[in-house]
C-alpha cells in the first residue's frame, strides 16, 4: 500500500512503462457490433463493416481490432463439450470469419463470458450453473485456433457456489481466463467486464484494484446506450455523459497496458449530434480509454469520419503516457481538463455540457503554470489552427461540444501545479439521475462536499508532501474535524493516497471522510467505504521523461 501511495503521490517511483512486450501499451482501437445490433449480425454484418473500416479509412488511423459481440453461437455446446458456433449467422464458421478479417489487415476480436452463460444466454466459458468443471483453457484453444486477438470476457452469469461470495467467484473466474490466454501461445488482449458487475457496490474497488493483473482493459460501469430502430431519433448524450461521468474518476487504476473501459465510441450512429460525436472522442481521448467504435460504420456521414479519424485527437488518445484527464475545474455548465503529454507537452479540453454556447478564456495560472511570463505554442486540434507565444487558450464552445486543443508551454512556465477538483462519488443514484450534478461531490474549503459550482474554495493542490492546499491554506486533521489553516510541517497536514481511493492522514493513520450531507469529517478508515472513496488530481509530470 505504501508504494502504491508513493506512485500515487508521484514520489520517485515510476510507473510501468510501455516496454516492449506490452500487450495493449496504448488504449485498444477498433469496432464492435454491439451498440448498433446486438443480436442482429450475421457474417455479412461483420465483414461489411470490417471492409467499411478500411475503405473509411478509420482502420489506418488505428481502428484495427474487429470484435464480434455475443450471439454468434449457439446455446448449447457439442456433445465433446465445444461452443458451437452459430452456422446460420456464420455458415463458414469463424476460423473463415477471423481469416476474412485478417485479411483485410485488422485483428478479430471475439466475445464470451466468465459466467456459465453469456448476457444473451448462450455458452458461457465459466463455472455451469451448479457447479462443474469450466471451460476457460479449452475455449481458449479454440479461440487461439481461430486467430484470436482479442477476448472480451463479460460477466453475466457467474456462478458462486454455496458459501463462495460473489466476490471470489469473480477473481477466480477472471484469473483462471487470464492464465488460459497465458497458455494458448498466441497473444490475445484480454478486456475483462468484472467490474462493471460491482458498479455502486464497495467491492468495484476491489475489484478495479485486481482486473489490472490478468488483462489488459475493463469495463467498469454501465452500458453506453445502444442504438434502438424502434426508436431511432432518441438522444444518447446522457448516456455518453455518464459513462464519462464514472470513468473520470477512476484515473489511479490505469496506466500503459491496464486500461479503463468506458464502453464504445457511438459518435457517427445515430442519437447523437456532430458536436456530440466530438465531445464523445474527445473526452474518451482526454481520459486515454479505449475506441472501440460501434456504429453501422457504412454509414458514417463524411463528417463524422473526419471527427472519429482526426488524427491530432487520436494522438491525443494514444499518447504513450497513458494518463487519465485531471478535472481542473467543474462547474454545472463546464468541465475543463488537463493530461500531460510525453515531450512535455499537455492536452487541454472544455466540455459544454449545457444547451448554451459557451465562451472560454484559460490563463497559465488556470493550467497551473506559475510564471507570469509563461507563454505557449497551441494547436486547436478540430481546425488545425496555430498559434504562437499565447497567453491564453480562448474558444466559443457550442452546446454539447467540447474544443481540445495541445499545448507547448516556454520554459519559463515550468512544470503545471499538481491541481484541479477533489471529489467523492454517490454511488447509488437512481437510473434517471445519472448525471454528473447527481453523482459527484466537491471537497470545498474549509470542510464540506458540496455540488460542483467551481467555487475557489473548490482549486485544490495537492503538494509533494502530500498536503492538500487551497487558497493557500493547507487542510489538517484537527480531532475528528479537517480544517483549513497555515501550512506548516506537520503529520496532521499530510494525506497518503491510497489505490482504492482513500486519503490516509499521516499522522492518526484515519481518513478523510465526506458525508453525503457535506460534513467533512476524520475517521477510523473502512473498507472501500463512499464517503471515504475520493478521486484526486494526478501529477503533470512526465515520470518517464523525469527517470
Ligand atoms: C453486456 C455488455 C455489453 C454486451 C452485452 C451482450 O450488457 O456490457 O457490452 O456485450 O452484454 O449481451
Amino acid at each position: 500500500m505504501l508504494l502504491q501511495a508513493l506512485v500515487w503521490f508521484g514520489i520517485g517511483l515510476a510507473p510501468t512503462a510501455s516496454a516492449a512486450g506490452v500487450l495493449a501499451p496504448t488504449p485498444p482501437m477498433g469496432w464492435n457490433d454491439w451498440a448498433h445490433y446486438q443480436c442482429r449480425i450475421d457474417s455479412h454484418v461483420i465483414l461489411d463493416n470490417a471492409r467499411a473500416l478500411v475503405k473509411s479509412g478509420l482502420a489506418a488511423r488505428g481502428y484495427d481490432t474487429v470484435t464480434i459481440d455475443d450471439c454468434w453461437m449457439r446455446k448449447q455446446r457439442d456433445s465433446h463439450g465445444n461452443l458451437q458456433t452459430n452456422r446460420h449467422k456464420f455458415p463458414q464458421g469463424m476460423h473463415a470469419v477471423a481469416n476474412s478479417i485478417h485479411a483485410l489487415g485488422l485483428k478479430f476480436g471475439i466475445y464470451e463470458d466468465a459466467g456459465y452463460a453469456t448476457c444473451g444466454g448462450f455458452a458461457g466459458s465459466g463455472v455451469p450453473n451448479g457447479g462443474g468443471a469450466p471451460h476457460f483453457l479449452e475455449d481458449a484453444r479454440l479461440f487461439a485456433s481461430w486467430g484470436v486477438d482479442y477476448l472480451k470476457l463479460d460477466g453475466c452469469n457467474v456462478y458462486a457456489a454455496k458459501g463462495e461470495s460473489a466476490l471470489a467467484a469473480y477473481r477466480a473466474a477472471y484469473r483462471a481466463e487470464s492464465e488460459a490466454l497465458k497458455q494458448v501461445g498466441r497473444p490475445i488482449v484480454f478486456s475483462e467486464s468484472a467490474p462493471a458487475y460491482f458498479q455502486g457496490q464497495p467491492q468495484w474497488y476491489d475489484v478495479l484494484s485486481w482486473v489490472r493483473g490478468y488483462g489488459q482493459l475493463w469495463r467498469e460501469g454501465s452500458d453506453i446506450e445502444i442504438f434502438d430502430p424502434r426508436r431511432p431519433h432518441r438522444s444518447r448524450w446522457a448516456s455518453v455523459m455518464w459513462n464519462y461521468e464514472y470513468n473520470l474518476q477512476l484515473g489511479r487504476f490505469q496506466k500503459p497496458g491496464n486500461w479503463n473501459d468506458s464502453d464504445f465510441i457511438i459518435g457517427g450512429d445515430r442519437g447523437l449530434t456532430l458536436a456530440e460525436t466530438r465531445s464523445q472522442l474527445a473526452l474518451w481521448s482526454m481520459m486515454s480509454a479505449p475506441l472501440i467504435l460501434s456504429s453501422n460504420l457504412n454509414r458514417l456521414s463524411a463528417a463524422s469520419i473526419r471527427i472519429l479519424g482526426n488524427r491530432a485527437v487520436l494522438a491525443v488518445d494514444q499518447d504513450p503516457l497513458g494518463q487519465m484527464a485531471t478535472l481542473l475545474r467543474r462547474s454545472p455548465a463546464q468541465d475543463v481538463l488537463m493530461k500531460p503529454l510525453r515531450g512535455g507537452r499537455y492536452a487541454v479540453a472544455v466540455l459544454n455540457r449545457s444547451t448554451a454556447p459557451l465562451q472560454v478564456l484559460l490563463r497559465p495560472r488556470t493550467l497551473g503554470f506559475s510564471s507570469g511570463t509563461c507563454r505557449f505554442a497551441s494547436v486547436d486540434l478540430w481546425t488545425g489552427a496555430r498559434r504562437s507565444g499565447a497567453q491564453d487558450l480562448a474558444a466559443r464552445i457550442g452546446a454539447h461540444d467540447t474544443q481540445i486543443w495541445t499545448i507547448q508551454p516556454s520554459a519559463a512556465c515550468g512544470v503545471p501545479a499538481r491541481m484541479g477538483v477533489i471529489t467523492r462519488i454517490l454511488p447509488n443514484v437512481a437510473h434517471n439521475d445519472r448525471t454528473a450534478e447527481a453523482y459527484t461531490r466537491c471537497l470545498a474549503a474549509p470542510g464540506a462536499v458540496d455540488k460542483c459550482t467551481d467555487s475557489a474554495a473548490q482549486r485544490w493542490r495537492v503538494l509533494p508532501s502530500g498536503a492538500l492546499r487551497s487558497g493557500g491554506q493547507c487542510l489538517a486533521q484537527v480531532g475528528h474535524r479537517a480544517r483549513l489553516g497555515a501550512c506548516v510541517t506537520s503529520a496532521l497536514q499530510r494525506w497518503r493516497y491510497t489505490l482504492p481511493g482513500n486519503l490516509i492522514n499521516r499522522s492518526t493513520h484515519e481518513c478523510l471522510t465526506g458525508r453525503a450531507s457535506g460534513a467533512l469529517t476524520v475517521q477510523t478508515c473502512g473498507h472501500n467505504i463512499a464517503s471515504q472513496v475520493w478521486s484526486v488530481p494526478a501529477s503533470m509530470r512526465d515520470r518517464r521523461a523525469a527517470q
